[in-house]
């Protein structure tokens, strides 16, 4: 493989269990890119100390910092752009991508929802609400799906899914556990194909990103 490494630029809420994953998995060199920079929205979340232990940027951007949704937009624009970032990772970010950032990395943005799309997605559907949905409609098998994002909740091509079985005994949250483990390998396994070109992303995305990557 000759193309340099892609630089990710990550997206995150909450606990960032999967944004480490796939850090770690970079730099094991198990995916060929290099963590490069984390946006988060909570000022409290516990992927900042994460990022820190990781030696990955973070910067926390949220609309209380700007006067407008506009302004956010074209900030976090800024960042991405600053980082050189190739490829935008969601990985538990629980905010709409504005429109500037969805422009510019058309294509090129994935996201990861727990549970097998189309079913269980969508408006409404996330975190705990998605695995008590399942098994409340005693659902035999649940998992994970990474998508491309675009302007609808949960709806972009679909690039990759792992599943795991429901069974009689599984609450929701025993049902949230077997997924994140799921969600921990096939997260970052998705991002190597992506980035090695077995699996394509829709254009303009993965032109651009073969362009960027052939670039030293
Ligand atoms: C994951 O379950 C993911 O599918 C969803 O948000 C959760 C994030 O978990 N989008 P973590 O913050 O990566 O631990």
């Amino acid at each position: 493989m000759n193309d340099r490494k892609a630089r990710l630029g990550f997206f995150a809420s909450h606990g960032g269990s999967n944004f480490e994953a796939i850090a770690k998995a970079c730099h094991a060199g198990q995916v060929h890119a290099d963590p490069t920079v984390l946006i988060y929205n909570n000022p409290n979340a516990k992927v900042k100390e994460r990022a820190a232990s990781l030696n990955v940027a973070a910067f926390c951007m949220n609309a209380s910092k700007f006067e407008s949704l506009d302004d956010l937009d074209s900030r976090i624009i800024q960042v991405l752009s600053e980082h050189e970032v190739d490829l935008v990772i969601l990985a538990g970010y629980m905010k709409k991508i504005g429109p500037k950032v969805l422009f510019t990395y058309s294509g090129r943005i994935l996201n990861i929802h727990p549970a097998l799309l189309p079913k269980y997605g969508g408006k409404g559907m996330y975190g705990m609400k998605v695995h008590e949905q399942v098994v409340h409609d005693r659902e035999q098998e649940s998992g994970a799906t990474i998508h491309v994002v675009t302007k609808d909740y949960d709806e972009g091509p679909i690039l990759a899914q792992g599943k795991v079985a429901v069974v009689d005994s599984d609450s929701a949250e025993s049902l949230a556990k077997k997924v994140l483990l799921v969600e921990h390998q096939l997260y970052p396994s998705t991002i190597q194909a992506v980035i090695s070109g077995e699996v394509r992303l829709p254009e303009p995305g993965d032109q651009l990103l073969r362009e960027r990557l052939s670039r030293s």
